[in-house]
């Protein structure tokens, strides 16, 4: 076989038989940011009209399904985290009939379409929170978490139920004078907590899911979903004394979150919930684990069918042993009935080419021979991609002056000065760049974020064709990986695990990869191993420096990889 270039696999339609009730396990996921794909009306901001217009780029790099985050209205003030009603969509992206044409669109391409419902809170313009913000009675008195203070202080104010801190800076706690108690919010004080302990609230949420599968959606990301159940009686968390402990910045990092988070009541609402998708067959979920603890936090709530981002690979630096320890923690953890996931970016960190050159390990490496080689490790190891808009170019963050922050907590630690400030979440959500053109070929008026500084070149258009670049590197991955059970639901093996290459082996039911990565900028001997057949040497499938290469390679043998190469290869 020849190795894979840029070509396209054949789009599936939904219904197709082989692709099946399983296809989140076999399949990649993109997410869109939907403010920064694609503007269709002149405001600079993203919206529906434009993602159904760039469903075909996504069907032709070969992705399965696409996750949007928020589309609900919003407020904004966590940028569409920040729900004011969860069954509606917000004026900047469309209307309804905008949606339903998008879900429409991208199932008539063999697309599918994941919602991103966040249901830990929702904004203070909630009308659920509105009613019960007025008093202790009426149709929505608990429907989220309030408690009467735990006392007075030295000047005569109410003192808060207990220690708890905000994730983004301050108090988990605010005063409402109406009722006289406080309430609960793990997030901004705008993003008051619901209360899942209280029926109505389970139901009401249960109908609004209902809702969204009966228009066609085809799974959802659950945002902070481990943050759903706080302990019943609200204890104080301990605090972390030793400051090598602390994982990150402000007092909410400086305790044990024993009592906010990860409760047992989530293994039962879990069940509940995927019952309720399962009304439908073939619908995925995917929770978000936050503030976690890895695959270790992640496992007690990965449930049949119901993925967990653990944030492993977004988490690992860029090194061959690092790479290899996370690939074997997550495939010792993921057994049986569960499945990992694979990310390497997000709408919350840094952009990988960004992140990783800026890492401890190592700089200056080069931005596409980097994006190339972390492609291979994100679509041929074992679980599944989920890969986020711009990182098929190479995308990296966007510089935005202090002056001009919209993310909340990064302004908020700005002007509060705090000791260590919040990462400006605004760097990794810039608008897609399409063409080198004035706006990109994003927008026709003025972006609401600066594109990344290097856009006029890197850009979709100017990759497109090219079967060197970043784009032609995602298209022949997703394809091979498509073509080839091995890479997508094969067992996974070490063969090599540093100091310079990690090498990794694929196999299901007698298909056989082995892939490797040269993590070090220079060039280094690597070893093969045999292929486990007599005299059949190793087919080269993808290399990143050499896109169309295909002198077969020796086994066992010695091969010199080329700084950051990648490789995939088969027995001839
Ligand atoms: C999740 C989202 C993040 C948001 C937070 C609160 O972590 O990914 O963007 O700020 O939840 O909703």
């Amino acid at each position: 076989m020849s190795a894979v270039t840029a070509a396209h696999a054949p789009a599936l339609t939904v219904a197709d038989p082989t692709f099946g009730d399983d296809w989140w396990q076999r399949g990649v996921v993109y997410q869109v940011y939907p403010r920064s794909l694609q503007d269709t009306d002149g405001d600079g901001v993203g919206d529906l009209p434009g993602i159904t217009r760039r469903l075909e780029h996504l069907r032709d790099l070969g992705v399965d399904a696409v996750w949007l985050s928020p589309i609900y209205p919003s407020p904004g003030l966590d940028v569409g985290y920040d729900v004011a009603d969860h069954s509606a969509v917000d004026p900047t992206y469309g209307t309804m009939a905008d949606f339903d044409a998008l879900v429409a669109a991208a199932h008539g391409m063999g697309l599918r379409v994941i919602l991103d419902l966040v249901m830990n809170h929702t904004s203070d313009q909630h009308r659920w929170f509105t009613e019960s913000r007025r008093s202790r009675t009426g149709e929505y008195a608990d429907w989220y978490i309030w408690r009467d203070p735990s006392g007075v202080d030295r000047r005569g104010r109410p003192r808060p139920p207990n220690d708890w801190q905000s994730f983004f800076g301050g108090p988990a706690w605010t005063w409402e004078p109406a009722r006289e108690q406080f309430y609960m919010h793990t997030f901004l004080v705008q993003q008051p907590e619901l209360n899942w302990r209280s029926p109505a609230v389970r139901d009401a949420q249960m109908t609004m899911i209902r809702g969204w599968l009966d228009r066609g959606v085809d799974g959802f990301r659950l945002d902070v979903f481990n943050a759903f159940f706080k302990h019943a009686d609200l204890p104080d968390n301990p605090p972390i004394r030793d400051p090598r402990r602390w994982h990150g910045r402000g007092a909410y990092f400086r305790q044990e979150h024993l009592y906010d988070k990860d409760q047992p009541e989530l293994h039962d609402w879990l069940r509940e919930f995927r019952a309720v998708v399962d009304e439908r067959p073939g619908r995925m979920t995917v929770g978000e684990q936050f503030s976690g603890t890895g695959v270790t936090g992640a496992l007690p709530f990965v449930e049949p069918r119901h993925l967990v981002f653990d944030f492993r690979t977004i988490e690992t630096p860029w090194s061959a042993a690092a790479w290899a320890e996370s690939q074997r923690v997550q495939d010792q953890g993921y057994v049986g009935d569960t499945w990992p996931t694979l990310v390497l970016s997000n709408h919350d960190r840094s952009r990988q080419v960004t992140r990783l050159r800026e890492g401890r390990h190592v700089r200056g490496l080069d931005q596409d021979a980097l994006a190339k080689a972390a492609a291979v490790l994100l679509l041929a190891s074992r679980g599944t991609p989920f890969l986020y808009y711009g990182e098929e170019i190479g995308l990296g963050d966007s510089a935005i002056p202090r002056r001009d922050i919209v993310d909340p907590p990064a302004r908020q630690s700005l002007l509060q000065r705090l000791w260590a400030p919040w990462w400006n979440r605004d760097q990794c959500r810039g608008p897609m760049p399409w063409t080198g053109g004035t706006g990109r070929g994003f927008t026709t008026g003025r972006p609401w974020l600066p594109f990344a500084s290097d856009s006029g070149t890197r850009n979709v258009a100017g990759q497109d064709g090219d079967p060197r670049s970043v784009l032609a590197t995602y298209r022949a991955l997703l394809a091979l990986r498509r073509a080839s059970p091995a890479l997508h639901v094969g067992a996974s093996a070490p063969v090599a695990e540093g100091p310079d290459v990690y090498a990794w082996r694929r196999e299901h039911d007698g298909e056989v990869f082995l892939c490797a990565v040269n993590f070090t900028d220079r060039e280094t001997a690597f070893t093969l191993p045999g292929t486990g057949g007599e005299g059949r040497a190793w087919q080269v499938r993808y290399d990143s420096v050499d896109p169309v290469r295909t002198e077969p390679l020796p086994a066992p043998g010695s091969v010199a990889m080329r700084p950051l190469e990648a490789l995939v290869l088969e027995p001839r």
